[in-house]
């Protein structure tokens, strides 16, 4: 057992060191890509909260993209030592994000999410939600549900608005800019009874973010912007002021000059280095890219 370890220790030794020597870059620090299947359960799951929990886990373990909905709900087990570190890698949602009823967690660690593509959304109360944060503690006194809403790379909610209620431990999501998160329709963030702890952000010393905006306590969860200011004509993306400076609609987060193949990100997929909105005739889509067949 001893002899093996070391000797693949050796291995991998070599291994760095041959790749080293030839110069090939192994880029260890960043995540693999992975696409996976979100859910379209809402507030349901079957078995026990133990293996809703366990099933959560092994969907989303290393996942960056969710194809579906992302829908993180029925954490309320105080006999459960709940690890959420499963969810740090995903940076894309094709269709909305639902956490709720969660009474034994502080944070989501969403750390990575720019986009939340909002292809599907939670229909309720008469609007379309693409992002919704609900009933995340036990009573309206309760300082022990969730406090930490940890999404600083959020830069994009494409379609749907944010719903906040019963969340009276949540703290600094009233201090985050979602002006450029919602492109320019800040109205669509509502901000319904007991949204979250408006005290938190005012007595809390933290470190400075720029503008203030953060997502959490560390200096890690400063809000990361990327926002111009657009004309009226350009659904709040654009590279300039000028009306005819608008990003192409294909677009998620901004963009660097006109034209579908000058996106930060795509909306949907790239099919040569151009964002498309579905993969064209012999490509299939695999991580938001078009990947080409004969
Ligand atoms: C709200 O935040 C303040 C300041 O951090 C804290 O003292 C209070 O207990 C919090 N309330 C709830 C319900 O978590
Ligand atoms: C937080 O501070 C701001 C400005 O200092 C003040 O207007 C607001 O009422 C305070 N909110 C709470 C809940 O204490
Ligand atoms: C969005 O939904 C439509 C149909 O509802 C589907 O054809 C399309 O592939 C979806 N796009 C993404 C990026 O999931």
């Amino acid at each position: 057992m001893a002899a093996s370890l070391f000797s693949s220790l050796c291995l991998a030794v070599l291994f760095l060191c041959v790749c080293q020597t030839f110069g090939v870059n192994l880029r260890l620090d960043e995540p693999e890509e992975r696409e996976c299947h979100g859910t379209n359960v809402g507030f349901g799951y079957s078995g026990t909260l133990e293996l809703h929990y366990q099933h959560l886990k092994r969907r989303y373990a290393g996942c960056t993209y969710i194809i579906g909905n992302l829908e993180i709900t029925n954490l309320v087990d105080p006999k459960i030592d709940y690890d959420l570190s499963f969810l740090r890698n995903i940076r894309y949602v094709s269709g909305a994000v639902l956490i709720g009823l969660i009474t034994e967690v502080e944070e989501i660690p969403l750390v990575n999410l720019e986009v939340i593509r909002g292809n599907s959304t939670y229909f309720l109360q008469g609007d379309h939600y693409s992002l919704v944060v609900v009933l995340t503690s036990k009573g309206l006194d309760d300082n022990f549900g969730l406090k930490e809403l940890q999404m600083p790379q959020l830069k994009e909610i494409s379609h749907g608005k944010v719903l906040l209620k019963s969340n009276p431990s949540l703290g600094y999501v009233d201090t985050v800019d979602w002006l450029p998160i919602m492109r320019g329709k800040e109205e669509d963030v509502h901000f319904m009874e007991n949204a979250c702890n408006f005290t938190v952000s005012n007595v809390t010393e933290t470190p400075m973010c720029d503008h203030g905006t953060r997502w959490g306590q560390n200096p890690s969860m400063c809000q990361t912007v990327t926002y111009k200011e657009c004309s009226d004509e350009c659904d709040g993306r654009c590279f300039g002021p000028a009306p005819n400076q608008c990003c192409h609609a294909s677009c998620a987060v901004g963009c660097s000059d006109k034209g579908e193949e000058n996106c930060f990100m795509c909306k949907d997929y790239l099919y040569d280095n151009y964002c498309v909105g579905f993969c064209p005739a012999k490509s299939y889509p695999k991580n938001q890219n078009c990947v080409k067949y004969e």
